[in-house]
C-alpha cells in the first residue's frame, strides 16, 4: 500500500467525499495501484441490495498469498513477517521473516495437497496461536482451499455443529494447547467432535504440548514427517475474485451459527486498505492485535491485513495475565510494539489490576492504541488513553463486524480528534445511514436509531454459507435495499457515530429507549464497579424494568451491598438519568461470556425475568459455571 495514507482532516473529507461521489473510480485505482493481479477486472462492482448479491472486481485473477507473500520477497524477504510469543515467556520468541513464511506456507499447501486437499474444498482448522495457524490459513489460499478456523476454545459441540455446517472433510488441529498454567488437549476435544462428523475423512495433528494423543490409523496425520519432506515451493492457484477465501463463524449467541463467507480480491483490498489507514502504518512498525485468530479481528488484523502490507505482525500464544498481570505490557516493551489492538473486555480486566504493572514498563514505542468488539465505556476509554497511551496515542475505536471483513467506522490516528466512546466516523467508502423503526431514513444530526450502510464495500460478506436465504433475511430485508447491522447508533452535533449496541438490547422502560451500554457506562464509573451488564425483566407499570449484574472490585468487596445499590444508582441517576435507575442489582462473582468476550445477554434476561426454563445452547460459554451461581442468587 503505497497512495494511500489520509494525512490530515481536509484531506479525509476530500477522500471521503471522492469515494462517496465515485466508489467505482475509487476503488478501482487503489486496487490497481497496490496488488499484485494475474488479470484485470472487467467491472469495479455489481450489486443488487435486495437479492443481497454482491461481487467485487469481477473476473478478476489473483491469488491473496502472492499479495501477502511472493511480492514481498524481493525487498523484504529478510524482514520479519511474524513476531510470534508463547505463552510461557521462559520459551524463546520466533522472529518468522517473509522468506521463511513463504517456505513454510509452501511446505504446508503442499502436505494438504498429498493430503488430497483441491480448490474450493473446505479445510476446518482447530489450532492454539501458534505460527501452523497463520501458515495453513495461508497454504489453503495458496491452493485455493477454504479455510473455516474454528476458535480452539470451543467445545466438542460447537466444532462438530460448525464442521457439519461445512462439510469439511479435513481438519488440522493440535495435540494441545496452553493457556497460561493450564495445557488443553485439543485433539481429544477434535476426536469427540468428530464422532459425529460424517465428513471428516483426514486429520492433521500439529504438535505443540506432546501430550498423549490417540492417533486413529488411515484418519489421523501427524504434520512433522510429512512437512519435512515436502518442497518448499507451491505455485499459487489462480482464483476468481469472487473465489471463496474463507468461513468463519459468528460468534452464536443466538441460534445456529452463521457461517460468514468472504471472498478473495474484495476482502484483500479492503482488509489491507483499512489496515494501513487506521493504524497508520509505516514501514518497520512492529504491530499487534491481540485478539485469536479464530474471530475475524485475527483474520483480517492479523493476517491479511498486516500481510498485504508487508508489516510485522505479532501472534500471541498466552492471556493478559500469565504469569503476571503485566504481561501484554511486558510484550509490548520486549519488542517495541508501535500499533496495539485490543478490547475493551480485556482493557477492564487490566484496569482493575494496580496501575503499577503498568508504570512497571516502557511503552514509549506506542504511537497508536485500539479498541474492538464491544462499545468501549468511558472509564475504560480514559484508563487506556491515559496509562497505555499516556495521552500521546490516538485511541481507535473501531466498530466493525465479522459480516463486514474489515473496519467501517474508526477515527484515523492524527487525523480524527477523538472522543471518548465515539468510533467517530465512517471510512471512505463506507456510507452509514440511521433509520426508524418505520423504515425512515433519519437525517440531520444529533439522532439516533438504526445503524445500516448505504452502498456496498469491498469487504462485506457474501453470503452465508448454504444459505443465501438466511443471509438475505438477517441484512437485507429489515431495511430494504441497505445493510442493517444490526446495530443501534447515534450521531452527534458533528456527524460522529457512537455505537449504542445492538439494537435487541435497547429496553423500553417506561416508553423512554434505553441503550443497555449507556447505563452500563454508568453504572461501571463507580469506583467499586469493574464490571456491570444490564438487561430488562417485564414491570407491570413500568413496561420493563433494569435489572444490573455487577461485579466488583476488590476495595467495594468489603462495603455494604444496600449502600452500593444507592450509590450505584446515584451515579446512574446523576449521568443518564432517574429513568434508568436499576430497580434490582445482584453482585455477581462474573459474567456469562462467549469465548469471544461477549456476555450472553439471553441467559442473564432469563434470569432476570426469573425464567429458569431453557437457557439454550450454552457451549460457547467460556465459563458455564456461572450460570448456576447467578441463578441461586437472583435478588
Ligand atoms: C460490536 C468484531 C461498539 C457490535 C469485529 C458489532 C462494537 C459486533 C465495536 C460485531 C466498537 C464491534 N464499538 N461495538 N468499536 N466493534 N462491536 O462479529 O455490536 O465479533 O455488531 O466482530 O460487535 O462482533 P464481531
Amino acid at each position: 500500500m503505497k497512495n494511500y495514507y489520509i494525512d490530515s482532516l481536509p484531506d479525509y473529507f476530500k477522500q471521503y467525499k471522492k469515494s462517496i461521489k465515485n466508489p467505482k473510480k475509487f476503488w478501482d485505482k487503489i486496487a490497481d495501484e497496490n496488488f499484485v493481479w494475474y488479470q484485470r477486472w472487467s467491472k469495479v462492482v455489481e450489486y443488487d441490495m435486495q437479492e443481497a448479491k454482491i461481487k467485487w472486481f469481477k473476473n478478476a485473477k489473483l491469488n491473496i498469498t502472492k499479495n501477502c507473500l511472493d511480492r514481498h520477497l524481493s525487498l523484504r524477504g529478510e524482514k520479519t513477517a511474524i513476531i510470534w510469543e508463547p505463552n510461557d515467556p521462559g520459551e524463546e520468541a520466533q522472529h518468522i521473516t517473509y522468506a521463511d513464511l513463504h517456505a513454510r506456507v509452501c511446505k504446508m499447501a503442499n502436505v494438504l495437497r498429498d493430503l488430497g486437499v483441491k480448490k474450493g474444498d473446505r479445510v476446518c482448522i482447530y489450532l492454539p496461536m501458534i505460527p501452523e495457524l497463520a501458515v495453513t490459513m495461508l497454504a489453503c489460499a495458496r491452493l485455493g482451499a477454504v479455510h473455516s478456523v474454528i476458535f480452539a476454545g470451543f467445545s466438542a459441540a460447537a466444532v462438530t455443529s460448525r464442521v457439519n455446517d461445512c462439510e469439511a472433510k479435513w481438519i488440522v488441529c493440535s495435540d494441545g494447547s496452553y493457556r497460561g498454567n493450564k495445557a488443553i488437549d485439543l485433539k481429544g476435544i477434535i476426536d469427540e467432535a468428530v464422532e459425529s462428523c460424517p465428513s471428516v475423512e483426514k486429520i492433521l495433528v500439529v504438535k505443540r504440548t506432546s501430550g498423549e494423543v490417540t492417533m486413529k490409523e488411515g484418519r489421523d496425520f501427524w504434520l512433522e514427517p510429512l512437512y519435512e519432506k515436502a518442497p518448499s515451493d507451491f505455485i499459487s492457484v489462480i482464483m476468481d475474485a469472487e473465489d471463496p477465501l474463507f468461513i468463519l463463524y459468528t460468534s452464536g449467541s443466538t441460534g445456529k451459527p452463521k457461517g460468514m463467507l468472504h471472498t478473495t480480491a474484495g476482502y484483500m483490498v479492503y482488509t489491507a486498505y483499512t489496515f494501513k489507514n487506521v493504524f497508520n502504518y509505516q514501514e518497520n512498525d512492529i504491530y499487534w492485535c491481540t485478539a485469536d485468530i479464530g474471530w475475524i479481528t485475527g483474520h483480517s488484523y492479523i493476517l491479511y491485513g498486516p500481510l498485504a502490507n508487508g508489516a510485522t505482525t505479532v501472534i500471541f500464544e498466552g492471556v493478559p495475565t500469565y504469569p503476571e498481570p503485566d504481561r501484554f505490557w511486558e510484550v509490548i516493551e520486549k519488542h517495541k510494539i508501535t500499533q496495539f489492538y485490543t478490547a475493551p473486555t480485556a482493557i477492564r480486566s487490566l484496569a482493575k489490576e494496580s496501575y503499577e504493572w503498568v508504570e512497571k514498563h516502557d511503552l514509549s514505542s506506542l504511537r497508536v492504541i485500539g479498541s474492538v468488539g464491544e462499545p468501549i465505556n468511558d472509564e475504560a476509554w480514559h484508563w487506556y488513553n491515559d496509562h497505555v497511551g499516556k495521552k500521546k496515542c490516538p485511541v481507535v475505536d473501531t466498530w466493525w463486524q465479522t459480516e463486514t471483513g474489515g473496519i467501517m467506522i474508526s477515527p484515523i490516528p492524527f487525523v480524527t480528534p477523538t472522543k471518548p466512546t465515539y468510533a467517530t466516523l465512517p471510512l471512505p467508502g463506507i456510507q452509514p445511514v440511521l433509520m426508524d423503526d418505520k423504515r425512515n431514513e433519519i437525517t440531520g444530526n444529533q439522532v439516533d436509531g438504526n445503524l445500516c450502510i448505504r452502498f456496498p464495500w469491498p469487504g462485506i460478506a457474501r453470503t452465508i454459507w448454504g444459505d443465501h436465504q438466511r443471509y438475505k433475511d438477517t441484512y437485507f430485508t429489515a431495511f430494504p435495499g441497505k445493510y442493517f447491522t444490526g446495530d443501534g447508533a447515534l450521531r452527534d452535533e458533528v456527524g460522529y457515530y457512537r455505537i449504542t449496541g445492538r439494537v435487541d438490547d435497547v429496553i423500553i422502560v417506561s416508553g423512554h429507549n434505553l441503550g443497555t451500554a449507556p447505563i452500563e457506562d454508568s453504572v461501571n464509573q463507580h469506583p467499586a464497579v469493574a464490571e456491570s451488564a444490564i438487561v430488562g425483566y417485564p414491570h407491570d407499570i413500568k413496561g420493563s424494568a433494569l435489572y444490573g449484574y455487577v461485579i466488583l472490585k476488590d476495595v467495594g468487596e468489603s462495603r455494604d451491598r444496600e449502600n452500593l445499590r444507592k450509590e450505584i444508582n446515584q451515579v446512574i441517576s446523576d449521568t443518564v438519568g432517574p429513568i434508568a435507575k436499576l430497580d434490582k442489582i445482584q453482585f455477581v462473582s462474573a459474567l456469562p461470556k462467549t469465548r469471544s468476550g461477549k456476555i450472553m445477554r439471553r441467559i442473564l434476561r432469563k434470569i432476570a425475568e426469573g425464567d429458569f426454563s431453557n437457557f439454550g445452547d450454552t457451549s460457547t460459554l467460556l465459563n458455564p459455571e456461572i450460570v448456576d451461581e447467578i441463578k441461586n442468587e437472583r435478588v
